[in-house]
């Protein structure tokens, strides 16, 4: 038995395959290669088809679109929350007590038919952004941006977290990013979301406890750390040097390294390092040019190839988004893929119960405390 439930077939799902093919690794949604999808979708039109199953009709995406941008506005008492959480709460703690309010307000939170799943899924979807841009504007002691139906969900973002319509660039790029962050089959955030959505807990219950797992700097928390690390690396001439001393000290690299995609490249960082590169030549070059030089580094002295969080840093930053906000556009990418894991669960359930490999002492004689 390997850790880490390595290796181990936990379930089956319709949502998403990756696959080591002849060195490549395959990752498509619902059947689609992420290739396609990233390059000719949009955020709006994958979601649709990891909750519905199908890529949507002309007009079925545009009821999607405009359902969703009509439940881009908080409920006046997830506001005051934001108001009131103190301003040094990370961003990802705010998402997460703001979905398990989310709950409580809503009076259907434990009906469980899949339009009322769909429904939830929807909302949190559309609200995602809107509470992380708010929190951020509140934080910053400025005033909110409500969302405009007019943009689409990546540009109402930026919108509402700047004040100004973003480029057309800036609105392309993290549309990509935020496809290439929407599903990845069992990862532990999506896997922590089944199995609570296995015991019947209430969908907010289950993204409760997705978005606390993403948190953790070996999931989605990593971006954050890529992106200190390119602070602290700060030129690349320094990159080599970094490197090498950190896997001296036996230390891990940051957006290095995966689970399923093991010695073979993450293709969502191959499709990143291109949007990477394209908005550096736009933007900041410089961290873009670090991440290469860490990357070449990486795999000079240790093979290691970089995951979907190593090239992601680079395109927030030159995004102008904050650093302790990566994981935030990590889980608004992910609300989707968890979603449609939850809704999966629900309509095939059995409860997810392992066992665990006793190795502790057995058959200890009791002793009074005056025997200790
Ligand atoms: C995400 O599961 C998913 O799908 C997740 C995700 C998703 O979309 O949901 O893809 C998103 O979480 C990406 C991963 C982001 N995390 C990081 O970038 C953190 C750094 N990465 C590592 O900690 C690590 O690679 C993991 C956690 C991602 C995977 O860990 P594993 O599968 O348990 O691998 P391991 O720890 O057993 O390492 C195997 C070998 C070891 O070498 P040896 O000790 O055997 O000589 O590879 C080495 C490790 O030391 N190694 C690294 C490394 N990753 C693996 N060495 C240095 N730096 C690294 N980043």
């Amino acid at each position: 038995m390997k850790d880490g439930l390595e290796g181990v077939i936990a379930c089956e799902t319709k949502i998403s395959r990756i696959e080591l093919v002849d060195g490549k690794g395959i990752l498509e949604y619902r059947g689609y290669d992420i290739r396609d999808l990233a390059r000719k979708s949009s955020y709006e039109e994958v979601a649709y088809l990891l909750l519905y199953g199908e890529l949507p009709k002309r007009y079925e995406l545009q009821d999607f679109k405009i359902e969703l941008a009509e439940r881009r506005e908080l409920p006046p008492q997830i506001i005051g929350l934001l108001t009131h959480l103190p301003p040094y709460t990370h961003p990802m703690v705010v998402l997460r007590t703001s979905t398990s309010y989310l709950g409580s307000l809503d009076k259907k939170i434990d009906v469980k038919t899949r339009e009322e799943n769909l429904n939830k899924a929807k909302n949190l979807i559309a609200k995602f952004p809107t509470i992380i841009a708010y929190y951020h504007r509140i934080r910053t002691g400025k005033n909110v941006i409500p969302p405009t139906l007019e943009l689409g969900h990546a540009a109402n973002f930026l919108y509402m977290l700047s004040g100004e319509e973003p480029s057309r660039t800036a609105e392309r790029a993290l549309d990509m990013d935020l496809i290439l962050h929407a599903e990845h089959e069992l990862n532990a955030s999506t896997f922590a979301a089944r199995i609570a959505a296995s015991t019947l807990a209430d969908m907010y219950a289950c993204i409760v406890a997705a978005t606390g797992t993403l948190m953790g700097p070996l999931h989605g928390g990593a971006a954050q750390e890529v992106m200190k690390m390119l602070r602290e690396v700060a030129s690349p001439r320094r990159a080599e040097e970094y490197v090498k001393k950190k896997i001296e000290k036996g230390e891990r690299i940051m957006g290095f390294g995966h689970r399923v995609y093991r010695g073979i490249i993450d293709p969502r960082a191959e499709l990143l390092k291109r949007l990477a590169k394209k908005l550096s030549m736009e933007g900041v070059p410089r961290w873009f040019e670090i991440s290469e030089a860490i990357a070449k580094a990486a795999y000079r002295y240790k093979r290691l190839l970089p995951n979907v969080d190593f090239y992601s840093a680079s395109v927030y930053a030159n995004l102008g988004i904050p650093d302790d906000l990566f994981i935030n556009i990590f889980a608004m990418g992910r609300i989707a893929g968890w979603t449609a894991h939850v809704i999966e669960q629900y309509e095939n359930n059995r409860l997810i119960r392992p066992r665990a490999k006793y190795v502790g002492d057995k058959d200890k004689k009791y002793k009074p405390l005056t025997e200790r």
